[in-house]
């Protein structure tokens, strides 16, 4: 009997012990998540990154961890989309431009002065389309989770100040591996030369382009203001940054853990939103600091310069997206 006995306890025990491992274990219990992107440390869609990482700790009692590598240490945008589309990395952030290599929908965000104002854009992106753009690409791998504001592109140069588009003649401008990067700067008259960022400043450096366009914080966190003195504000752009988790990695979520993430990346979004403006700022008077002088061109000839490109796009499907948004503009 006592011997009976405690074999029963010895089972039990055992049993016991394999439960709570076995819990501790289970694949959904614990998840970590490996985001790669291209910006710095300091760059205000890093630090939003920053903050969805520890909400998502806090929501999920340090279950879900999210691992930052920035710098562009796992690949540069497009192998990222690529790496994250066949589920060897979780998550990526890259600029809505290469995007359009895998979601060809994303395009749009690639056409010039688009957008009305900053109103206009973000009446867009929080609206049905701005919704059904972000989950575009979960059928290719790429599911949306979230815009971040990435302000508006402009041209940084080298040796002398982009102020009409004749400026641009004979220019090698930097672009992100975009097809409609490329058409804008031929419709502007410049010379589009694909480089990844994470080596535009040495590209910038040894003269292999002679400027190349982005936003205030880009240009000032990757120092490319050490190189390129004349920033001309045209504004030419509003492309967002997203925020993409691979589509198997999403499914492997249990729904509890996917209403996480998903609440994560919008708080992380609304963060980013508050601080990109403060950053702007920062960046243009650091820069002018520097020794950058920032111009405001006419913005008349470059909307004219590019309107036969925009109209090129007429009964395709990026045209059909052009004017839906068009349609959102002047309202309230
Ligand atoms: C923006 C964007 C980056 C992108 C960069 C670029 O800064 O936030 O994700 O890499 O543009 O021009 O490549």
């Amino acid at each position: 009997l006592l011997l009976v006995g405690c074999a029963t306890c010895l089972l039990l025990a055992i049993a016991a012990v394999a439960v709570a491992t076995g819990a501790a274990m289970a694949p959904a219990d614990r998840v970590e998540l490996k985001l790669g992107h291209s910006l710095d440390q300091n760059h205000p869609v890093h630090l939003a990154m920053e903050f969805m990482k520890e909400r998502l700790a806090e929501k999920s009692s340090g279950t879900m961890i999210l691992e930052i590598r920035p710098n562009g240490q796992l690949g540069a945008e497009t192998e990222c989309l690529s790496l994250v589309q066949r589920g060897v990395l979780a998550m990526t952030k890259t600029s809505a431009a290469p995007l359009e290599n895998f979601v060809p929908e994303m395009a749009v965000f690639g056409i010039p002065f688009l957008f009305e104002d900053e109103a206009h854009f973000w009446r867009v992106l929080h609206s049905d389309l701005g919704n059904d753009l972000l989950e575009a690409g979960a059928d290719s791998g790429l599911r949306g989770l979230s815009y971040y504001d990435a302000g508006a592109r402009s041209f940084y140069t080298i040796s002398r100040p982009i102020m009409t588009p004749e400026d641009l003649k004979g220019l090698l401008i930097r672009v992100q591996e975009s097809p409609t990067s490329i058409a804008m700067i031929e419709s502007l008259g410049g010379s589009p030369t694909p480089v990844d960022f994470g080596d535009l400043y040495t590209a910038l450096q040894q003269g292999v382009v002679d400027g190349a366009e982005n936003n205030p914080p880009s240009f000032y966190t990757n120092r490319h203001y050490e190189v390129c003195k004349h920033l001309s504000l045209d504004q030419h752009t509003r492309t967002p940054d997203v925020l993409i988790i691979s589509q198997r990695w999403w499914q492997r979520l249990t729904p509890q853990q996917q209403q996480w993430l998903a609440e994560a990346a919008q708080e992380s979004a609304e963060y980013e939103r508050k601080l990109w403006q403060e950053k702007t700022q920062e960046a243009l008077a650091g820069a002018e600091e520097r020794g950058v002088t920032i111009h405001h061109p006419d913005l008349e000839p470059f909307r004219q310069s590019v309107s036969s490109m925009v109209e090129s796009y007429a009964g395709t499907p990026t045209g059909d997206l052009i004017e839906k948004i068009q349609a959102m503009g002047g309202e309230q």
